[in-house]
């Protein structure tokens, strides 16, 4: 039996309505061992929930406070998708409220607001919380993690995590939310991208013991939308080069301005043994390198629609990002349902906070153009 979960979700901007859209067509995966159900939605904006209304039949309750939402009985879990600034206040009032919760990334907007949740989070041992990142349920990223994990590497020469948008290479582009400080926080591109880049290299035991950042405001005002030029103060690309104890580097690319990127995503790992690499870019292909001595030759594979869970697409079908997003959710909710998230998990509570501790020493280092240690709890 395929055990219903009900869901709440909080925040019905871009990330609330594409889990509706993966919720909506769960019938593409097989044999879950648990199943998505919208019954509640909240949002400030009325376009937005009436946009739940009209589209997911499953919902029962559309209200514009949280409060209303998290006191609701039927719901046993929360999505909750909104602005960095308000992850600490919510975060913590889902969990007290006994729902299970699934936050999106950075898991507050800084390291104190990081340290509010966490103290929530071991109150409530017996919730399931877990971190939105669903760049590494691609086919192509999850050949290169296994790769490592197989041991085909060595020792590490290299890894390098990359996430470049391009839309704010456009000066004319309006200031949103995720370019501001007291919304987006002061980690800028790195609090809006970091997760992204630092899910797989954690999950493989990648933490490094130092870091450098070069920081990147290259447009430092933009229009308001309403005919009024006003700050931009947040970094709009951060590069990060970390140390391991054991000696090797791992580069880190948050960049809003990426010349040409839409949201490209990538992972590139270089051992003296193997190297392999995956970029979203070319979404069905992945590389890889075996080396024994003599000629050095990466090898392209084309992959369809291999998958952690298996679907009903064919096996030689393109994978894209709202079926990268369905494979993420389908990790939380087999957990939920006692299983091993296909053995890749959501990034957990603690990979969060590691990554809060490594944005932290980055902003440091990048602003007085230092070397920081970095110091995880
Ligand atoms: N995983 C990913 O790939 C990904 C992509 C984009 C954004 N995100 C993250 O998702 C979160 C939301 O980003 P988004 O792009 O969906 O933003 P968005 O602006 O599209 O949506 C946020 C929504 O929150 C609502 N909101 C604000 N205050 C509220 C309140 N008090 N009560 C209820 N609703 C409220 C807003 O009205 C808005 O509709 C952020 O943490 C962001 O970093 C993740």
């Amino acid at each position: 039996m395929t055990r219903v979960i009900k869901f709440g979700v909080i925040g019905c901007g871009l990330m609330g309505r594409e889990f509706a859209s993966a919720a909506a067509r769960w019938l593409h995966l097989n044999d879950t061992k648990a199943r998505p159900e919208i019954v509640a939605v909240c949002d400030l904006n009325p376009d937005l929930t009436g946009w739940f209304s009209d589209n997911v039949p499953s919902v029962t309750q559309v209200t514009d406070d949280y409060k209303a939402l998290l006191a609701n009985p039927d719901v046993d879990a929360v999505y909750c998708a909104v602005p960095h600034n308000l992850h600490a206040q919510m975060y913590p009032d889902i969990l007290a409220a006994g729902k299970h919760l699934f936050g999106e990334k950075p898991f507050g907007i800084d390291a104190a607001a990081n340290a509010t949740i966490t103290d929530a989070i071991h109150v409530h041992p017996d919730l399931i919380v877990r971190c939105s990142s669903e760049m590494p349920y691609f086919p192509g990223a999850q050949k290169v993690i296994d790769f490592v994990r197989q041991g085909h590497v060595g020792e590490v020469i290299e890894v390098e995590a990359a996430f470049l948008h391009s839309s704010d290479l456009n000066p004319g582009k309006p200031i949103n939310w995720k370019r501001m400080v007291d919304v987006n926080g002061a980690y800028g591109c790195m609090g809006d991208l970091g997760m992204h880049v630092l899910h797989v290299p954690l999950r493989l035991g990648g933490r490094p013991a130092r870091v450098a950042a070069a920081l990147v405001n290259r447009f430092p005002t933009r229009p308001d939308g309403k005919g009024n030029v006003v700050p931009c103060e947040t970094w709009d690309n951060a590069t990060i080069t970390g140390y391991m104890d054991d000696g090797w580097p791992l580069v880190l690319k948050t960049w809003r301005i990426g010349p040409g990127h839409s949201n490209t995503w990538s992972l590139r790992v270089l051992g003296t043994t193997g190297s392999a690499e995956f970029a979203t870019a070319n979404p069905r292909q992945w590389r890889y390198m075996r080396y024994k001595g003599g000629a050095q030759v990466w090898q392209v594979e084309d992959l369809g629609f291999q998958t952690l869970f298996p679907a009903l697409t064919g096996g030689i079908f393109e994978f894209g990002f709202p079926d990268a997003l369905q494979q993420m959710w389908a990790a939380y909710l087999d957990e939920i349902a006692g299983g091993d998230a296909g053995g890749f998990h959501c990034v957990t509570p603690a990979e969060a906070t590691d990554h809060h501790a490594i944005l932290t020493a980055a902003l440091k280092a990048g602003v007085d153009r230092t070397v920081e240690t970095v110091a995880y709890g």
